[in-house]
């Protein structure tokens, strides 16, 4: 039997009250936080940098999961780890030199990922996923929080999986957009091992109770 990684997603968070909003996930079944840098180039939004990183990194007593949807990665990987990210994920479409940046994160101390658009096919990660600790496939275009589930996802999922076991690498498959209780036990079904949700999450009455409810899901 297996229950998800449940990451909620921070960007989803009442930023007036970001300390009891992360004193909940503290004291939730959550595992990870999941936090969103977006530069409002990479992604058509602009959502939060290092300060409020720091902030989070000050309070949180779980997993970092850092997820930079920003062009040129590589001039940040150090200052990230310096704010206490212990995972990293960088988006394929932004890296020219995908092994170095990998190689560069695992030696900041930091666990390695790589997003894909949804447009991005898996196949792109087949030389490098012996060097990748997490694959995060975005189930919406990157940029914005609360939008609907792109259904192609568990396609993706399936052709990811086939490369991760045949390689025999240790990847984790992050699912990220449209996360909900809809669809989460089809997409462990399908392969994944990490949920994040935002919107789900913070939008629902209980957003603790909602978190177990994730986590609950078993394959
Ligand atoms: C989208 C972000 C997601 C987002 C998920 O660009 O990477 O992490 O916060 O939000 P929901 O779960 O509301 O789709
Ligand atoms: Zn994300």
């Amino acid at each position: 039997m297996k229950n998800p990684i449940v990451a909620p997603s921070v960007l989803a968070a009442d930023f007036a009250n970001l300390q009891r909003d992360i004193e909940m996930i503290n004291e939730s079944q959550a595992d990870w936080f999941h936090v969103d840098i977006m530069d409002g180039v990479f992604v058509p939004n602009i959502s939060f940098g290092m300060p409020v990183l720091e902030a989070i990194s000050k309070h949180a007593k779980k997993t970092i999961d850092v997820h930079l949807m920003i062009v040129d990665p590589d001039r940040y990987i150090k200052t990230f780890a310096d704010l206490g990210a212990n995972r990293l994920t960088v988006h394929y479409e932004a890296c020219v030199h995908l092994h170095r940046t990998l190689q560069v994160i695992k030696a900041e101390g930091m666990k390695t990922g790589v997003a894909l658009n949804p447009h991005t096919p898996v196949s792109l990660l087949e030389d490098s996923i012996m060097d990748i600790d997490l694959v995060c496939l975005m189930s919406v275009n990157p940029g914005f929080g609360g939008q609907s589930f792109i259904e192609h996802t568990y396609t993706k999922i399936a052709k990811l999986k086939e490369i991760i076991s045949r390689n025999g690498a240790p990847t984790l498959i992050e699912i990220d957009g449209g996360v909900n209780s809809g669809n989460a036990k089809k997409l462990l079904d399908a392969g994944a091992d990490v949920l994040v949700a935002g919107n789900f999450v913070f939008r629902s009455e209980n957003p603790a109770e909602t978190i177990a409810l994730l986590k609950a899901v078993t394959v």
